[in-house]
């Protein structure tokens, strides 16, 4: 222990050289033929001075280097009661410990900087991909305007077409700015949950009424699976929980077949969690876009989406809306056969 060499403290390393030096102090004395009690008085002395100035020098030199390091490390500042426990109390650490921490500290540098590289990259993207999709319905109101200004207002073929599609193009820009918003607003943790106790397949009903004309310019149906009717009360902040619905039951229409259907199912999980589906037979969504789906902005057919209306960030709202809620989100899908989403929630105990 006293010979392992990687731990040695300056407290060892000082009595170490020191007993070196008095052994060669004796070895001095004998060659001067002293006495035997002189030799060991001289080692016994050579000895403790050298080992006082050893490890003064030590503590004087190195420690205060290496408390500077810390000091730097750290970025605290000790109150006077703990500066004298890490002085007095402590025990010093060895060079090795220092070594350690210090590249404990510089790691932990490193992963604090790649976080913050990521999140630049994010929000570069996000703005990139913003200002993207601002330029398509802008560009579109403003031919529509100058092309009725300079005389198309008077050609009653196409003034009205005109009007109306520059009114839905503003449509879309109010769409996007309400999600960018929703979206800000959620990542930048501003957003309070309400919870409360309420019947999970009442809300999935509400959403059903509220987007059944849409449903129906398609033909699709919706429906509560078999097996799923009993009442489940789930603990979540209601709105929001409507608005991922919206959100699913809306996709599953934009991306489903003509005559296609639509269900949603509920599942006791555990003791604690529900597990809420919904499933659709439309296009489907191809292995590679699976995990990206979720992502701002990503769709699998940037044109298709457009044309139903979609920012491209229903999903990404819904995500964290869930996330909030401290649970989780996924989504199976197979081209052709149809997607399923599901997330899951509290269950309500009394
Ligand atoms: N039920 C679904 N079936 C097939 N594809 C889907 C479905 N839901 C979402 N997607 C794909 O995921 C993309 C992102 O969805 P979302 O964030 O809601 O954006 P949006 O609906 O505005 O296009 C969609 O553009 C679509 O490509
Ligand atoms: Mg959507």
């Amino acid at each position: 222990m006293l010979f392992n060499d990687k731990n040695l403290s300056t407290g060892k390393l000082s009595f170490l050289s020191a007993i070196i030096i008095g052994i060669v102090a004796m070895l001095v004395g004998a060659l001067m033929h002293l006495h035997i009690l002189q030799l060991l008085w001289l080692s016994l002395v050579t000895w403790a001075a050298a080992f006082a100035i050893i490890r003064y020098v030590m503590e004087k030199f190195l420690y205060r280097k290496i408390k500077l390091i810390y000091k730097l490390i750290y970025q605290t500042k000790a109150t006077p009661q703990e500066e004298f426990f890490q002085s007095h109390v402590l025990p010093k650490p060895t060079l090795e410990e220092v070594q350690h921490d210090v590249e404990l500290w510089a790691s932990q540098q490193r992963n604090e900087l790649e976080v913050l590289r990521k999140n630049e990259k994010f929000r570069k993207e996000f703005l990139m991909n913003l200002s993207h999709e601002l330029k398509t319905p802008i560009f579109a109101i403003q031919g529509y305007i100058h092309t009725l200004l300079d005389g198309a207002i008077e050609d009653a073929e196409v003034n009205r077409t005109f009007l109306k599609n520059a009114a839905k193009n503003i449509d879309r820009l109010c769409r996007l700015i309400d999600d960018v918003d929703e979206i800000s607003r959620l990542e930048s943790g501003e957003i309070q949950l309400n919870k409360e106790a309420f019947v999970i397949q009442d809300l999935i009903k509400d959403v059903f009424d509220l987007l059944s004309l849409k449903a129906a310019q398609k033909n699709i149906q919706f429906y509560l699976k078999k097996g799923c009717e009993t009442p489940v009360t789930v603990y979540a902040d209601k709105e929001r929980i409507r608005e991922v619905l919206i959100n699913l039951i809306d996709n599953s229409i934009k991306y489903g077949k003509r005559d296609g259907h639509t269900f949603a199912s509920v599942y006791n999980t555990d003791e604690q969690h529900v597990l809420i589906e919904i499933s659709d037979d439309g296009i489907g969504i191809a292995e590679e876009h699976l995990t990206r789906v979720f992502e701002r902005f990503y769709r699998t057919d940037k044109a298709r989406s457009r044309d139903a209306g979609g920012t491209g960030l229903g999903l990404a709202i819904v995500k964290h809306i869930i996330e909030a809620h401290g649970q989780t989100i996924h989504v199976r899908s197979k081209p052709d056969i149809g997607s399923t989403f599901g997330f899951t929630l509290e269950l309500f105990r009394e």
